[in-house]
């Protein structure tokens, strides 16, 4: 009988690949097609031998094959994915089926099949600047700026973003919010705000903070990312920014006043205590209005729950101590 480890090395699978196929003559179908796959099986090899032995008509985007160029987001089994970062048998053995289906990444107009439009993503990216603007003596040749080691590690993180997209196909507030720059331009944006020898800073404030306030932290763009640069920390990051501002925008100053409240609720009495925090935030005239639609709705009745002091305040001071001083 054949070794484990080396039935496990020749293993080969027949899979069945279900696209979703656009074009804008034809609207919306599925496709299937069949083929075989061994452990090595990248999903972009998928699509290539699909387009060069079965259906030369698919159309789908690669290039570097090795998660580099960022041209292959899209959704494999219904999650945003690289397909060159995605090996077909590893889909097979972690859903349990030889089917994989393959869409277009949210969010993005549709040019055909796999291949989305690119534009308002790219615009997204320009409106941060995305490069660096050195001083005028660097510039000149009169002087010279080094990166610290610490700055360096504060920024590394997030200069490795290869503009996949994918980040912003799974972000609801992009979808819901126009003014929102989005999860990948945020990343972009805070890696020179945060960069020591850049000299626009103000500028980059203001084009970022009151976005950063917009974030609902459901944390997709940090589950998806294929580079691990979690851009909802650079956005977490940017929001503390906002004491330098100057002339606040009404989002910004809700959101401040949101935190405080949050932050006084649990201090004082270990929870967050939400119509205390909803009033604050909102105002006086705003919670009236709700209040109305709560009644209605018959949903006074939690606005109204008893507070139980809980045990352990000190410990809850201490913890909230901790977090403010790191
Ligand atoms: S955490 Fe913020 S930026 Fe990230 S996906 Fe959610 S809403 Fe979008
Ligand atoms: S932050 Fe991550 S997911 Fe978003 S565009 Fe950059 S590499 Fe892609
Ligand atoms: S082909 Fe370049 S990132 Fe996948």
């Amino acid at each position: 009988m054949e070794p484990k480890s080396s039935a496990i090395r020749n293993e080969e699978k027949e899979i069945i690949v279900k696209v979703k196929r656009f074009s804008p003559d034809k609207g919306e179908w599925w496709q299937e097609y069949k083929l075989t796959v061994d452990r090595f099986t990248q999903m972009t090899e998928v699509l290539r031998r699909i387009k060069t032995e079965q259906d030369p008509s698919l159309s789908y985007r690669a290039a570097c094959h090795m998660a580099v160029c960022g041209s292959c987001g899209m959704k494999i089994n219904g999650a945003p994915m690289l397909a060159c970062k995605t090996l077909a048998l590893q889909l097979i053995n972690e859903y349990g089926s030889n089917v994989i289906t393959l869409e277009p990444m949210e969010w993005f107009p549709r040019v055909k099949d796999l291949v989305v439009d690119l534009d308002d993503f790219y615009e997204r990216m320009y409106k941060v600047k995305p490069r660096l603007y050195p001083s005028k003596e660097v510039l000149d040749g009169k002087a010279e700026h080094r990166l610290v080691p610490e700055d360096q590690r504060e920024l590394w993180k997030f200069a490795q973003c290869i503009w996949c997209g994918l980040c912003v196909s799974s972000c609801p507030s992009v979808k819901n919010d126009p003014e929102f720059l989005g999860p990948a331009a945020h990343a972009k944006g805070y890696r020179f705000l945060a960069d020591p020898r850049d000299t626009i800073t103000e500028e980059r404030m203001k084009i970022l903070i009151d976005s950063s306030w917009r974030c609902t932290y459901c944390y997709q763009c940090f589950n998806v990312c294929p580079r691990d640069i979690e851009p909802v920390t650079t956005i977490k990051k940017t929001r503390a920014w906002s004491s330098k501002m100057k002339d606040k925008t009404k989002v910004v100053e809700t959101g401040e006043k949101h935190v405080n409240a949050i932050a006084d609720t649990i201090r004082r009495s270990g929870k967050l205590l939400e119509a205390e925090v909803y009033l604050r935030t909102y105002g006086l005239v705003q919670a009236m209005t709700d209040m109305v639609f709560m009644i209605k709705s018959g949903r006074m009745k939690y606005a109204l729950i008893k507070e139980v002091p809980i045990k352990g305040l000190n410990d809850i001071e201490k913890i909230m101590t901790l977090g403010e001083n790191e």
